[in-house]
């Protein structure tokens, strides 16, 4: 065996019979070795740092990049020479990043997102209607998780309820991991098509949304944003919110379904359920990417300029230092916010307001309307997606009554 072919591999491998437990090994790394060699799944060796308070010095540190990184370590196919496009904010770094992110943070705030929660509350209603009409049976991945965030997204976007079905569904092949590489490719490309007719429409007949909203702006602030940076905008919150938001919405309904008696929590304090079921879950479970454009240090080891970091959120969360009895689900914890499932620094989730106003819609609603809901199959039957950036349940065969 070659010394190159002993790095260890991204861990990957949950503990059996524990589909909400991180892979075993973090623990150990965390206590032995926190920040350690791995192989990623797309060849690149990185350094992967486990520890809380490194993950999150890793996310603030300006001279870690996000430059073509994010998540190019989980795909194989990834061309890591690839230019970024503008428009990407989740790959951009320094002015680039924050003149953009400045434009769309305004649009993510409290108050906007919490004149959506009505918008939200509707469509969860009108969800579980549908679902309800079913004769006892339904997938709450498909009929529930993954419709609602990319409905809300459309809200945001501002597509015509017209065409609402048509994006949903190429947004659904966009982010679906079933999808050959060219549906993939083809959903992106026709997706672009569509938002760029939307944005050209927008600017001629702005209306109140988002992206009206951003053009206008651009407009008077005499810093336009080209339709080319509209549309990788567009396409970036629809990945970014989308499968993020509905894997968290089934993985906690199955959460629930197996402790039913954390539900009353979730049904009286849905704010502070919502932020421990983030932390436990951890969707985005191989962490994220940066690499070195300076020489620095990262707990204590010294990692030089051009190499890559992956800062394993699902570890931190899990940390026993922050998190005490941390595998375990408790709402009672102090200071339920300080988790980094939406990462941290200068790209921590400009979504984050509105995953919580989606995520305690949907699961208040969902137990209050459906108090029997429950398994409809053996939860070893159950498919989890062990290797997409996001952690999730493929299907989710639930029935009531
Ligand atoms: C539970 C749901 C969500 C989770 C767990 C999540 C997680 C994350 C994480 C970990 C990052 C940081 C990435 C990095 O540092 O490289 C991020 C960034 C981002 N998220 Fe979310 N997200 C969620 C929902 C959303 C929603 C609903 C939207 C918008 C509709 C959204 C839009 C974004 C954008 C645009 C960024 C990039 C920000 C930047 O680079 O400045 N996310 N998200």
């Amino acid at each position: 065996m070659t010394a190159a072919s002993a790095t260890p591999a991204l861990p990957t491998t949950r503990p059996a019979g524990c589909p909400f437990d991180p892979p075993g090994s973090y623990g150990e790394l965390r206590e032995t070795e926190p920040v350690s060699r791995v192989r990623c799944p797309a060849g690149m060796d990185a350094w992967l740092v486990t520890r809380y308070q490194d993950v999150r010095a890793v996310l603030a540190d300006r001279a870690l990049s996000s430059r073509g990184a994010s998540s190019v370590h989980v795909n194989p196919n990834a061309d890591l020479d690839e230019e970024v496009s503008p428009g990407s904010i989740i790959q951009l770094d320094g002015a680039e990043h924050s003149r953009l992110r400045k434009k769309v943070i305004a649009e993510f705030t409290v108050r906007r997102v919490e004149a959506l929660r009505g918008y939200v509350q509707e469509l969860v209603e009108s969800h579980l209607d549908a679902m309800l009409a079913k004769p006892g049976q339904a997938d709450l991945v498909a009929d529930f998780a993954l419709p609602i965030p990319s409905l809300v997204i459309c809200e945001l976007l501002g597509v015509p309820y017209a065409d609402r079905s048509r994006f949903q569904r190429q947004s659904g092949l966009l982010v679906s991991t079933d999808a050959t590489p060219e549906e993939g490719k083809q959903a992106y490309d026709e997706l672009s098509a569509l938002m760029a007719e939307l944005f050209t429409d927008k600017r001629r007949n702005p209306r109140d949304d988002l992206f009206s909203r951003l053009i206008s702006r651009g407009e008077s602030d005499g810093d336009p944003l080209s339709t080319e940076e509209l549309v990788v905008l567009g396409l970036s919150l629809l990945v970014a919110g989308h499968e993020t938001t509905a894997n968290m919405i089934a993985l906690s309904a199955l959460v629930l379904m197996e402790q039913p008696a954390q539900r009353d929590v979730v049904l009286a304090r849905p704010e502070r359920a919502v932020e421990e079921l983030l932390r436990y879950l951890s969707v985005v479970q191989f962490g994220v990417l940066r690499y070195a454009t300076s020489d620095v240090e990262v707990g204590g080891r010294a990692v030089k300029a051009g190499e890559w970091l992956v800062a394993a959120l699902n570890s931190a969360n899990r940390d026993e230092e922050l998190f005490p009895g941390g595998d375990k689900l408790d709402f009672d914890r102090e200071s339920p916010r300080t988790h980094v499932a939406f990462g941290f620094g200068a790209h921590q989730c400009v979504g984050q307001q509105l995953a919580r106003v989606e995520l305690q819609e949907a699961l208040t609603r969902l137990f209050r309307r459906v108090p029997g809901l429950r398994l409809s199959v053996p939860r070893e039957s159950l498919a989890f997606k062990h290797n997409t950036l996001v952690y999730g349940v493929r299907e989710l065969p639930v029935a009531w009554g």
